[in-house]
C-alpha cells in the first residue's frame, strides 16, 4: 500500500512516500480503508523525536492517529461494524502503523460509526482532539451548570470542542486565543475571549474552576500563571502533558488540585461524540486539507501553532 513514512525522526522533510505491506489484522481488529488522516501535534513531535518517539521499536513509521475510513474486513463475521460501514477511530501510535496510509488495522473498540452528518473528512479531524476535549471537560473536568471555566487556546483542535462541549454543559466559558479567532470562538459559545497577545488573562478573570489548560510553561508560564486565576481547591488539567513537569506540585502547594490528561481510545465515547454533532449540539471545523503526499506541509502548518481547528491529510 501506499503510506507516507519516516525513516528516522527529523523535520517535515523527514517524511516520504513509500510502499510498505498492508497492516496485518490481530484479534479484535478490523482493517480500514483509509479515507482522510486527521493531523495532529503529537504527530509532529513524534516526528521530530519527542512525543511518542521514544516508543519506536521498528522503522519505517507511519504517524497518523486520527483516522476515517471504510471497514474493509471486520473483526468477525457478524461484529456490528461489516464491510463498507463508515468509522472514525484513534490508533495508538507507534504501537500500531499510522493512518498516513491506505490501510489501517485498529481496535474494534477504539472505533465509531462516523457522524450521520460529516464527510469522512471531517470525521477524520474528531477522534483526538474530541476525546481529549471530552476527557478534559467531562470525565476529568466534571464541568456542570454556572461552572466557570478557563480553556487555552480555544480555537485549537482540542480547544474549540472544548468550548462548545463546556458551553453545552451550561458552564460560564471564558477562553484565550488570538483577537482574528475572538468572533468565531463567540459563535461556538465562549462567554469570553481574551486575546493572550496583548491582555494577560489574569488580569481579566478569577474565581475559575477548571482550567483545562492545552498550552502548559512552554509559552508565557500559562500553566503556572493560570493557578492564581482559580477559586480555592479549583482544578487544573494539563493537557500537554511534557509542557510543565511541575504542574502537581505548584498546585499542591497553593492548595488547588491538578490531573494531567491523556486522550483515551473509546469507541463508546466517539458514539456519543457523534450523537452530539447529529444532533447539532458540537461542529468541528477545519482549518485546511492537504493530500496525503504533502503531510510535510501539513506538518509545518500544524507547528505554526495557529491552527483554526483542525488539519487533515486526504488520503
Ligand atoms: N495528552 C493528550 O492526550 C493530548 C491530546 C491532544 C492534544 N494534546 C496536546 O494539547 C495541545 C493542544 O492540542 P491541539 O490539537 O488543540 O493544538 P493546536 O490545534 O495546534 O492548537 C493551535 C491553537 O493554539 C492557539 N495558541 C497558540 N499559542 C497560544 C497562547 N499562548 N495562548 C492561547 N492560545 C494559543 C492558537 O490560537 P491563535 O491562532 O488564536 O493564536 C491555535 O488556534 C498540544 O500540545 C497537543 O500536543 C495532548
Amino acid at each position: 500500500m501506499r503510506a507516507m513514512v519516516i525513516e528516522q525522526t527529523g523535520g517535515p522533510e523527514a517524511l516520504r512516500v513509500a510502499a510498505i505491506p498492508r497492516p496485518k489484522q490481530a484479534i479484535g481488529e478490523l482493517i480500514v480503508k483509509v479515507t482522510a488522516a486527521g493531523v495532529n501535534p503529537i504527530d509532529a513531535k513524534t516526528r521530530a523525536g519527542r512525543g511518542a518517539a521514544g516508543l519506536i521499536e521498528a522503522w519505517p513509521v507511519v504517524l497518523g492517529v486520527d483516522v476515517a475510513g471504510v471497514v474493509e474486513t471486520p473483526a468477525y463475521d457478524t461484529h456490528p461494524l461489516q464491510p463498507g460501514d463508515e468509522v472514525f477511530g484513534i490508533i495508538t501510535v507507534p504501537r500500531a502503523s499510522g493512518s498516513y496510509a491506505e490501510y489501517v488495522a485498529v481496535p474494534s473498540t477504539a472505533v465509531a460509526r462516523k457522524p450521520q452528518t460529516l464527510s469522512l473528512t471531517h470525521a477524520a479531524a474528531l477522534p483526538c482532539a474530541a476525546l481529549t476535549a471530552w476527557g478534559a471537560v467531562v470525565d476529568v473536568g466534571k464541568v456542570k451548570r454556572g461552572d466557570r471555566v478557563l480553556i487555552h487556546a480555544g480555537a485549537g483542535g482540542v480547544g474549540h470542542l472544548a468550548v462548545q462541549l463546556a458551553h453545552h454543559a451550561g458552564a460560564h466559558v471564558i477562553t484565550t486565543a488570538s483577537q482574528r479567532n475572538a468572533d468565531w470562538l463567540m459563535e461556538l459559545g465562549a462567554d469570553q475571549v481574551i486575546d493572550y497577545a496583548s491582555t494577560r488573562f489574569e488580569e481579566e478573570t478569577h474565581g475559575i474552576d477548571v482550567v483545562i489548560d492545552l498550552i502548559g510553561n512552554v509559552k508565557d508560564d500559562t500553566g503556572s500563571r493560570s493557578l492564581s486565576v482559580l477559586r480555592p481547591g479549583g482544578l487544573i488539567i494539563n493537557v500537554p502533558t511534557a509542557s510543565w513537569p511541575t504542574y502537581r506540585d505548584e498546585a499542591e502547594a497553593l492548595g488547588m488540585r491538578a490531573s494531567n490528561l491523556r486522550a483515551i481510545p473509546d469507541g463508546s465515547t466517539l458514539d456519543a461524540i457523534a450523537a452530539m454533532i447529529d444532533a447539532g449540539d458540537l461542529r468541528v471545523h477545519i482549518d485546511r486539507e492537504f493530500p496525503l503526499e504533502e503531510a510535510a506541509d501539513a506538518h509545518r502548518a500544524i507547528e505554526s501553532g495557529h491552527t483554526r481547528g483542525k488539519i487533515v491529510l486526504t488520503v
